[in-house]
């Protein structure tokens, strides 16, 4: 087998290789059923015990107690179907209240927008995307339905510290920084988030949704798209990934094994204090993110020129690092350090960038 490079893909990401080891083992006989999971009934027992345990371990990880109020869906169609899904269930008629900070939530608030159902409350793009507004910098529209932010903004390498309090229900896109760290539910109407950066394998969708707010889907939406459809077939509306809610289950009982979401913040802080500090050691990379504003799982920088952004990717790539050219919207470098990423990895791509700028600073 290839050595494995160090991984600091956006997403999809890495995930932690004990759970790939774990999975392969159990790839042509999971849970001693003597078949693979992609070969199980999603209406068999063995799928609902996969799925009820990733249900539990979710809402154990969220510290939600018994009679929490909150409803799990894992759905398909990534965060970019719940761009048009939260307007159509939770708008009810009047607009969703958008904070504009980087392309996604631009995203978000189109889809939104199409359906009548969304409006700006707040636009980073002067700056180009480099802070998040502090408190003072916006007030929450008038009875809007509800306000819309994306708690990590995975292009530009901004990430919220702290949830705002607001008078609607917070609709959280956290597609690129679910479970790095504890997630205050108290202030949360729904969070949604693609799998494929923290939670395991493209393809599955979570929708934590608070329970009282699904008395908002109007009658008459398709299906697919009503929340509640998901929940009164018991999350088997129609055939799930069914594989990669079970590798979700497995990246689950990982993160309990380390710590829990405690532990995914101390880990994640710790790495994200390596690279910076490193950053911001001599002034040859610089961030592109306000300090207060950067994020621990997207750690975006530049260098002097863009010829030497250009070397630096090809090189790194040469010496077994991939995935650190930053988004083709805004170039630049990333090095995308999620849960999975080891410390290792950092520790070795700090090593790279001191090497690299010794030789061409
Ligand atoms: C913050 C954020 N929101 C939404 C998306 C889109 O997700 P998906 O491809 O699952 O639709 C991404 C993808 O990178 C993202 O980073």
């Amino acid at each position: 087998m290839s050595p494995r490079p160090h991984n600091f893909n956006a997403g999809p990401a890495i995930l932690p290789l004990g759970v790939m080891e774990e999975v392969r083992e159990s790839l042509l006989d999971t849970n001693e059923t003597g078949l693979s999971v992609m070969e199980w009934s999603h209406r068999s027992p063995d799928y609902d015990a996969v799925r009820g345990d990733v249900e539990e371990r979710l809402f154990r990880l969220l510290g939600l107690e018994a009679d929490h109020g909150f409803r799990l869906l894992l759905l398909q169609g990534g965060a970019s179907l719940q761009f048009a899904m939260v307007p159509m269930n939770l708008a009810r008629g009047r607009q969703g209240a958008y904070v504009l900070t980087g392309a996604w939530a631009k995203k978000a608030l189109a889809e939104a927008k199409r359906l009548g159902l969304g409006e700006e409350a707040w636009s980073g793009a002067e700056t180009n995307f480099n802070r998040l507004p502090s408190e003072g910098d916006w007030a929450e529209p008038d009875a809007c339905a509800y306000v819309h932010l994306t708690s990590n903004n995975t292009i530009f390498g901004t990430q919220y510290k702290q949830l705002p309090r607001t008078e609607a229900p917070l609709v959280i896109d956290m597609s690129s920084d679910i479970l790095s760290g504890p997630i205050d539910m108290d202030r949360v109407g729904l969070i949604y988030a693609g799998a494929q950066k923290n939670l395991g394998p493209a393809g599955v969708t979570v929708v934590l949704v608070r329970e009282d707010l699904l008395g908002r889907t109007p009658e008459g939406l398709p299906a697919y798209l009503d929340y509640r459809a998901h929940l009164k077939a018991d999350g088997i509306y129609n055939t799930p990934n069914t594989f990669g809610v079970y590798l979700m289950g497995r990246v689950l009982a990982w993160i309990e094994r380390h710590g829990g979401l405690d532990g995914m913040a101390r880990r994640n802080g710790d790495k994200a204090r390596v690279l910076y500090d490193e950053i911001g050691r001599t002034g040859f990379y610089r961030t592109t993110a306000d300090v207060d504003s950067q994020s621990l799982m997207n750690v975006t920088f530049r260098l002097p020129s863009e010829d030497l952004e250009k070397q630096f990717v090809q090189e790194a790539k040469s010496s077994g690092f991939v995935g650190l050219k930053g988004h083709r919207s805004v170039g630049g470098c990333r090095a995308s350090i999620y849960n999975a990423c080891p410390p290792e990895s950092v520790q070795a791509l700090v090593s790279f960038m001191q090497e690299f700028e010794e030789t061409n600073g």
